[in-house]
């Protein structure tokens, strides 16, 4: 036995560790439940008592040695990792990463408390869609050339579609309440459109509309210049262009100011330095009539905008799809927004 303690004192005397690895292995291998000296003192306990004290002592001699070699090289070691790397203790810790608000949601939610701050409360409607709500009440007959403006995506030819804008809400909701009305609309709409850095088949819009006594198209301009500075700062311009839709006469385009610094604001805004956010107009008599308001009393405006569009403006993004692809790596540069 004595042998065998002197050849594992030998190892001990050359043991040498390169990393805090090799610290470890040395010390399973000798101090381990199966270990050298779990089986040395197995041993001792059989040994007559007249060798135990010598063997005893050179065990314990041992033991002290295993031990204070491997106290030396933990403290070697102290400051490096398994590999013997040095540990960068200013690293950050890894945290585990907290979702975001989509970018989109993030607009639609500002524009909703923008109008919402002057009274405008929100509602719904459905995405699947009769042909009535979403058509005809709203002015576009069946054989009405202007259908062909909307690209649509038919459930079941020609009742039952998905919308393809929020403006059936504006519907629902006169059909459903008497004047005064303020409500602002936000949803999901659906086009069959080719996918595009500039269009797609599904986006976002938030329909408003306002109908009361004496509702004029200067009450409109004030509320749109109003929404303009509150969402894109108190210097924004706006500007209406007469357009035209059928559930709304007259009718107009809404403008903002974006600029003309550099050659991407010539391109955003193919060089007049303005950029449209929505469509706009005095609600028609005939679409306030088909929700059995009656338009010798009331008259009211209606607007409606796209939330991508915004966002895209907001943000700086130059390509729609972006919202739809969910990239972490996209979605990440939101998370500290609202
Ligand atoms: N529904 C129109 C579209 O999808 C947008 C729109 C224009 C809504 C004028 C309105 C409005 O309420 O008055 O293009």
């Amino acid at each position: 036995m004595q042998k065998d303690i002197k050849s594992y004192h030998d190892e001990v005397n050359k043991f040498e560790a390169k990393n805090v690895n090799d610290v470890e292995l040395f010390r399973i291998k000798f101090f381990s439940k199966k270990g050298i000296f779990s089986l040395l003192f197995e041993k001792f306990k059989t040994l007559p008592n007249n060798e135990k004290k010598i063997i005893g002592k050179a065990i314990n001699d041992l033991k002290v040695e295993a031990k204070n070699k491997i106290d030396y090289f933990k403290t070697k070691f102290k400051d490096l990792n398994f590999s013997g790397e040095e540990l960068d203790l200013s690293r950050n810790i890894i945290s585990n990463s907290i979702g975001s608000r989509h970018p989109i949601s993030i607009v639609k939610n500002q524009i909703v408390e923008i109008f919402n701050r002057i009274g405008f409360v929100i509602s719904e409607g459905p995405e699947i869609e009769d042909d009535w709500h979403n058509f005809s009440a709203l002015n576009l007959p069946e054989e009405h050339p202007a259908r062909d403006m909307q690209d649509t995506f038919f459930i079941k030819n020609p009742e039952t579609l998905l919308r393809t804008h929020t403006s059936s809400v504006q519907v629902r909701f006169m059909e459903n309440n008497t004047p005064p009305i303020r409500t602002i609309s936000p949803g999901r709409v659906y086009r069959n459109e080719a996918i595009s850095s500039r269009a797609h088949c599904i986006f976002h819009q938030i329909e408003g509309l306002y109908v009361d006594q004496n509702v004029s198209f200067a009450d409109l301009k004030q509320v749109l210049l109003y929404f303009a500075k509150e969402m894109f700062g108190e210097d924004s311009k706006i500007r209406l262009r007469p357009s035209y839709f059928p559930f709304t006469e007259p009718s107009a385009e809404v403008d903002v100011y974006w600029g003309l610094k550099n050659d991407d604001d010539y391109k955003i805004t193919k060089g007049t330095g303005w950029l449209e956010i929505m469509g706009c107009g005095m609600v028609d008599p005939a679409v306030l009539k088909n929700c059995g308001i009656d338009p010798d009393v009331y008259s009211g405006y209606a607007f409606g905008m796209g939330v991508e569009r915004i966002a895209m403006l907001k943000y700086g993004v130059t390509d729609l799809r972006m919202f739809f692809e969910n990239d972490v790596r996209f979605l990440k540069q939101f998370s500290s927004a609202l």
